[in-house]
């Protein structure tokens, strides 16, 4: 994010902004104690002392108990009443709580609180702020799923606990325990997933402030509370045990900031056991490994709880549970053959603590050999207590119930998915031309030019900067002239000056986020003094739209994409440069209790603003995001953020990349090259070989690092560059493929070993390899300064051949090999079983390969008994006909026993119930231009001819067979078959 040093001259408002930078930004290096630990978070603080309480105390009893006789069970629901024990007078709490089972299987619980709920508590300061706890998460995250299993029956009741039988075949079961409240979730008779077993539940309910003589020292530690390391301030800590510490409940300060906390007290916290279960993963984003450490200590554990607060750690640091620029609080646990998760839906900020412990008590399932089980402490500041669970069994169910809910990837451009060159800032027209200029001279394809802030005339966006870009249309049509597109930047804070349209009607109209007191927020971030659009708000987003409209926003045209950047959002002078959690947004919701939704309503405002830029226009959109929450797959790319050039960096971008795609949010990418600072040659060329394999692949770079367009490295750097962007266009017709199924099912587009291996346990924490899609790639970056060679884990008894010279790679199950992997080299193999599609004629972009022929290839099984198998989807590309059945999507089988490849219809259609459009009847030109079979079966030795059957016709072709030799596999190539690839045809060697 931010400015250094000085620059060069060509922009005066540079150094006015580096100086402003200068007073309100952080320098460049991310500054962990301008971000809150755990003990300066006031409720983390609380809920980690009333474990550490509860844990430690022998005779700790949850005082939280579900009301037996309240209690009534209906079509999939259960509605009761947990009370809550809050003195030693017996005095209670009332918390209204909803158990739904879905169609789906999934369950839900949802607890509230009724005197919030019912509006009757005040609030402090004259707040105008909602009384009921936040409860709209549902309205932006859900889509779906939400049917309830009419099936769902209780199978048991007694005195002490309820048991109901549910989801597909009644294999789920939930027994609901009523004193203290808990709930064992059980899949086949064996428990999965405990909800307050450790009894950690607490929901900070309301309470009047009760005005106590000030006690000097803590007053003095309110103010100055924050940017401290000091261990003794942390809440927990100074109270005697079972007193609740109430320094925290009224007011909070961190780093000159005081939040107000007119509604006082209100966290909700549980503990989520997942029983037999070792190893937990998703809650991205963070820089760590895919499989999540421990939070409290122990063996290589963090210290600190995962934190989820959406903010702008510039330059972050790898290995930490810091937060990062999203969130999506869902998780996961996997285990030899099997997998369960939970989705906590609450966009406050919060914390999760995970420890790991042997438990000699916990009965497990059969064939699980490891008693090690995973216990995690979920916090939230606000809102309600939402939990979804998933009991599995397997991770491709946990990913399509994820989606059913979240909705999934939509299916983007296909140029969104070739690659991105980015800088801050190409600074002219003249720049951008000439980067596209020498992207062609040396052969390297792309299909985006982006511009950073130093577009728009002086940070008012909207605005072209009419001395640097005076003709924004010529240089789209420039671009679109071989099929490129040009993607700017728009931030959602919109700067606070006179004379500028955009801010203007922001104010007039009454659009914007507003602080405690009710007027517009005023913050800093790159424009100086700025407000920010109120993304909650249906006006706010009906007006975002209508800017985007080509007759408003000149000098853009349908070439023209949109970055959504700073959208956690930042502010320079915020708390934890962010907006204070006291401001207000539409419907009067406290910023607190929304926060991790902000960037969501932000992009996916802009994503329906580029759905109405024309009447009639019907393009799908491209957005990129930096802020996320659960369901941003829907609407937005993003990317992980300001990393840095170095290989830590470089290799953290893997495991990063697997956690978005496990975690419904698979269209991501880092910044190659990384953004701050200067990569050397070696990093660079690493960089582009792994971001080649990456689902969203742009290079970016900070505006003080110095050019590094791909060109610019010289021998033997452009060859090696230029061979990974190649190979990334070749694979496109993969890639879009594997984004097709994402957008069916909510699967990753790079899947880790567990996803496609689910029973290998040893492959449980591998996170630095993965397989692309369905293709049976399975890559393994080189991430490391100087390494040659890749030690690959073989999670099966597969062939497994190398991807450039069909090698045989000489694999053991569960075992690793070594490859050697010089720098021009990337570790990809081609595991056996299947078959996938590229297109061999390097273009200068995506579009201009649209009507190319297709290469098919086949990675033949070990076992000459079993069938290759893959797919290949395209539409257009461009537009939304693929909704109205104008795609093709192929089957590809080659059966060995058979001697047969044949292609059919994927989904079984029927082609005469298709009406072709426009595009459908073009791609008849577009056929099969080569087979290649890798390990062809030895006996196809002499082999000369095969025959071919499509559309009623039979011909012959010739087969080049190539023997085995040397540790090559053999191979045979059937070049121009002669067949479309939208018809179904078959070729019999
Ligand atoms: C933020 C973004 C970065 C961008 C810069 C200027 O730091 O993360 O990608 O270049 O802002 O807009």
């Amino acid at each position: 994010m931010h400015l250094s040093g000085s620059l060069s001259s060509w922009t005066t408002c540079l150094s006015v902004l580096s100086a402003l930078s200068a007073t309100f930004a952080p320098a460049v290096a991310v500054k962990e104690h301008d971000f809150k630990k755990c003990h300066q978070s006031g409720f983390c603080a609380r809920n980690r002392a009333f474990a550490d309480h509860a844990l430690a105390a022998s005779s700790w009893e949850s005082p939280y108990n579900l009301l037996a006789d309240a209690g009534s069970f209906k079509d999939g629901q259960y509605h009761g009443v947990i009370l809550k024990t809050i003195n030693d007078a017996g005095e209670t709490v009332r918390l209204p709580i909803t158990i739904s089972f879905l169609e789906s299987g999934t369950a839900r619980v949802t607890v509230d609180e009724e005197k919030r709920q019912k509006g009757d508590i005040e609030l402090r300061h004259n707040s105008k702020a909602r009384k009921e706890r936040y409860n709209e998460a549902e309205k932006w995250v859900i889509v779906g799923g939400l049917a309830l299993d009419k099936q769902a029956k209780v199978e048991h009741e007694d005195k002490t606990q309820l048991a109901v039988k549910y989801g597909p075949s009644s294999r789920f079961e939930a027994v609901i325990r009523f004193s203290p409240f808990g709930i064992d979730f059980k899949r086949d008779g064996h428990s999965h997933v405990k909800l307050n077993e450790q009894g950690l539940l607490n929901v900070e309910h309301w309470r009047p402030k009760v005005e106590k003589p000030a006690e000097p020292d803590k007053e003095d530690e309110a103010a100055g509370a924050g940017n401290d390391d000091d261990e003794s301030k942390e809440a927990g800590k100074e109270q005697p045990p079972g007193k609740e510490d109430e320094s925290t409940w009224w007011d909070e300060s961190f780093g000159g900031n005081t939040d107000t906390k007119p509604r006082g007290p209100e966290s909700v916290a549980l503990d989520i056991s997942f029983v037999g279960y070792e190893h937990v993963f998703g809650i991205p984003s963070h820089a760590g490994p895919l499989a999540l450490k421990q939070t409290r200590g122990g063996d290589g554990g963090y210290q600190e709880p995962y934190r989820m607060y959406n903010a702008d750690v510039f330059e972050y640091i790898l290995d930490s549970p810091m937060t990062l620029y999203g969130s999506i609080p869902f998780m996961q646990a996997h285990r030899k053959g099997s997998s369960v998760g939970v989705f906590w839906l609450n966009a406050a900020e919060t914390w999760v603590d995970i420890t790991k412990a042997k438990d000699a008590k916990n009965p497990m399932a059969l064939g699980v050999k490891s008693n090690v089980s995973t216990r995690t402490h979920w916090m939230s500041e606000s809102g309600l207590l939402d939990v979804f669970v998933f009991l599995g069994p397997t991770p491709q169910d946990l990913t399509a119930r994820f989606a059913e809910l979240t909705g999934t990837t939509a299916m983007p451009q296909e140029f969104a998915i070739g690659y991105h060159q980015c800088r801050w800032n190409y600074i002219s027209e003249e720049d951008v031309k000439d980067v596209d200029r020498k992207m062609d001279k040396f052969k390297m394809p792309y299909d985006v030019i982006w511009l950073d802030i130093e577009y728009s005339d002086d940070k008012k966006y909207f605005l072209f900067d009419k001395h640097s870009f005076p003709n924004p249309l010529d240089m789209h049509k420039h671009l679109e002239s071989h099929g490129r597109k040009l993607v700017t930047i728009n931030d959602p804070h919109i700067k606070n000056v006179d004379g500028y349209p955009v801010a203007q009607e922001l104010r007039s109209k009454g659009l914007a986020v507003r602080n405690k007191d009710g007027n517009i927020f005023d913050g800093w971030c790159w424009p100086g003094s700025s407000n920010w659009i109120d993304g909650f708000s249906p006006a706010a987003r009906e007006w975002w739209a209508s800017l985007f409209r080509y007759d408003k926003f000149h000098g853009t045209a349908e070439n023209t994409f949109i970055w959504n950047d700073m959208n956690e959002p930042s502010v320079f002078n915020g708390p934890e440069t962010t907006m204070p959690k006291d401001n207000l947004h539409h419907g009067e919701w406290e910023h607190r209790d929304v926060h991790n939704l902000y960037g969501m309503t932000f992009h996916s405002a802009t994503y329906d603003a580029l759905r109405s830029r024309k009447p009639g226009e019907k393009r799908r959109p491209f957005v990129l995001t930096r802020a996320f929450f659960a369901g941003s797959q829907r609407a937005a790319a993003m990317w992980t953020g300001d990393n840095q050039a170095e290989w830590g960096h470089l290799a953290a971008s893997v495991p990063m990349v697997l956690s978005q795609g496990i975690s419904g949010f698979p269209f991501s990418g880092a910044d190659v090259g990384g953004f701050f600072g200067n990569p050397d040659k070696d990093l660079l060329a690493r960089w582009y070989q792994a971001g080649a394999f990456s689902p969203f692949f742009r290079a970016h770079a900070h505006i003080d690092a110095r050019r590094r367009e791909p060109y610019l490295h010289g021998e033997p750097y452009t060859t090696i560059i230029a061979a990974a962007l190649r190979l990334r266009y070749s694979l496109l017709p993969s890639w879009y493929t594997a984004f097709r199924h994402a957008h069916l099912d909510g699967s990753p587009i790079i899947k880790p070993m567990f996803y496609t291996h689910p029973s290998e346990e040893a492959g449980l924490t591998v996170d630095d390899q993965f397989f692309v899609g369905t293709t049976g790639l399975l890559v393994k970056p080189v991430v490391d300064k100087d390494k040659t060679s890749a030690d690959v884990w073989i999670p099966d008894g597969e062939a497994y051949y190398d991807y450039f010279t069909y090698d045989v790679i000489p694999t053991a199950p569960g075992k690793n090999v070594t490859l050697d992997a010089p720098l021009d080299k990337i570790p990809v193999l081609m595991r056996g079983g299947h078959v996938f599609a590229r297109r061999d004629v390097p273009r200068r972009s995506s579009a201009l390969m649209k009507w190319d022929d297709y290469t098919l290839v086949v990675a033949a099984s070990r076992d000459p008994k079993t069938p290759a198998e893959g797919d290949l989807y395209v539409d257009d590309g461009d537009s939304y006909d693929f909704e109205q059945g104008q795609y093709i999507h192929r089957r590809f089988v080659f059966d060995p026993a058979a001697k047969t490849l044949s292609s059919a219809d994927y989904e079984g259609r029927d082609p005469a119930a298709v009406q072709e459009g426009e595009w459908m009847k073009k791609m008849r030109a577009v056929g099969v231009a080569k087979v290649v079979i890798v390990g062809a079966p030895a006996e196809w030795a002499g082999k000369k001819t095969a025959t071919v059957e499509s559309e009623g016709k039979t011909w012959e072709v010739q087969v080049e067979f190539t023997p085995a030799a040397k540790g090559r596999a053999a191979f045979a190539v059937v070049k121009k078959l002669g067949v479309k690839i939208g018809a179904d045809w078959k070729v019999v060697f």
